[in-house]
């Protein structure tokens, strides 16, 4: 496969990069986890691909998100908003809001149905935040720099999950070890150690997967979804990403994980590919995210599909809505709506989970799995 050349300056930032996380490596004994690599590879300030000056969002990016196919994506979470902010009042806070895109379309129909809500952003990028702030100039939100002590109302991420560092585990005859990322020369490589951390062990354990079995655990994505439900009163905590729960996550068809490198809209299997200049992401362990929850003292509201999720929320309605004799708007509409729900696009791959305190839970989950471990 031949993937598009980068420009000769976003080739240095990446050398850049690369040794910078060798400078890393060698100050930390020779070895640094996998988890370690991917916050450097994707958070290191100016060069990180989140934090860098790279497009990452869009067809001149390396990949779209939901927002982008569709802003009827955007109005309908927004309804399910409503419906929640009705009962407990308060306020909305989104983490990781990319390009501030899915922020613009919320707040627009939010508007539109006469809801005013403050709405704040939490997001780890620099750049993203300026761009943020950039496109919704013209709309009252805020950005906050650390979490909230306490909420009430909605808090949601859209495909934030899944760009959490994650471990990396092999599963040997001789129990689970700890991959890795070790540097030789100018070449990064992977080294496989004991575990050390115990809550990565614990787990590894816990999922005992045959020798040979090599796949992500994200310690990350349940602490963060812990510390949100810890602080929040009433309302209700939403998460869309693609993802599974358990069984499935760790299928022994599944035995080399999930992760991938996305480049110009090719997904790799080479996470050292042009650091900075590739997403890294994961798929979410679902189990794990509900889990948090629970322990928190959440209610389960609902884990379903993006499509039935979006359904049940009314999309198809909303695009009714839209004349079909309208061409130029109706097709493009359609067609979007079309990418969302297919189960060969994101309709089944992407699911939303909810989970509420002291507020009942939106429509959308009509159709949602609520039993209470997945
Ligand atoms: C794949 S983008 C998704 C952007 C947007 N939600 C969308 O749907 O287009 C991931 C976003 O999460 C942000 N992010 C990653 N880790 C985060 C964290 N711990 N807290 C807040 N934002 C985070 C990234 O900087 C980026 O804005």
């Amino acid at each position: 496969m031949s993937l598009p050349p980068p420009s000769p300056e976003q080739m240095q930032a990446s050398d850049r990069l690369v040794r910078y996380i060798q400078s890393e490596i060698e100050k930390s004994g020779g070895w640094i986890s996998f988890a370690r690599y991917m916050e450097l590879a994707l958070y290191t300030p100016g060069l990180g691909y989140y934090s860098g000056g790279s497009a990452k969002f869009g067809a001149g990016g390396d990949f779209v998100t939901a927002p982008q196919i569709s802003p009827l994506f955007g109005r309908v979470l927004a309804q399910q908003f409503a419906e929640a902010l009705k009962q407990t009042g308060g306020e909305i806070l989104e983490l990781g809001a990319g390009t501030g895109l899915l922020a613009s379309q919320i707040l627009d129909e939010l508007r539109a149905l006469d809801i005013e809500a403050p709405y704040s952003i939490l997001e780890v990028s620099g750049e993203l935040r300026a761009r943020q702030q950039k496109r919704l100039a013209g709309h009252a939100a805020s950005w906050l720099d650390a979490m909230p002590e306490t909420f009430t109302g909605v808090i949601f991420g859209n495909e934030v999950l899944d760009a959490l560092p994650v471990h990396l585990v092999h599963w040997t005859e001789n129990g689970p070890m700890e991959r890795g990322v070790a540097s030789r020369e100018d070449r990064l490589f992977w080294l496989d150690r004991p575990i050390a951390d115990s809550s990565l062990l614990e787990m590894a354990q816990l999922l005992d997967l045959p020798a040979g079995y090599i796949s992500e655990i994200n310690l990350a994505a349940p602490a963060l979804v812990k510390s949100l439900a810890e602080r929040l009163e009433s309302g209700i905590l939403f998460f869309i990403d693609y993802g599974f729960g358990r069984s499935e996550y760790y299928h022994p068809q599944r035995h080399m994980g999930t992760l991938r490198a996305h480049y110009r809209h090719h997904a790799l299997d080479d996470p050292f590919y042009l650091p900075g200049l590739c997403d890294l992401t994961a798929h979410v362990d679902f189990t794990a995210i509900a889990d948090a929850g629970l322990d928190s003292g959440l209610a389960i509201c609902g884990y379903t599909t993006q499509a039935n999720f979006l359904m049940a929320s009314g999309i198809t309605q909303l695009l009714a809505e839209t004349p079909p004799d309208s061409a130029g708007n109706y097709l493009p509409l359609s067609t979007g709506v079309q990418k969302l729900l297919s189960p060969a696009e994101m309709g089944e791959l992407f699911k939303v989970i909810g989970m509420s305190r002291n507020a009942a839970c939106p429509s959308g989950f009509a159709m949602g799995d609520q039993r209470h471990r997945l």
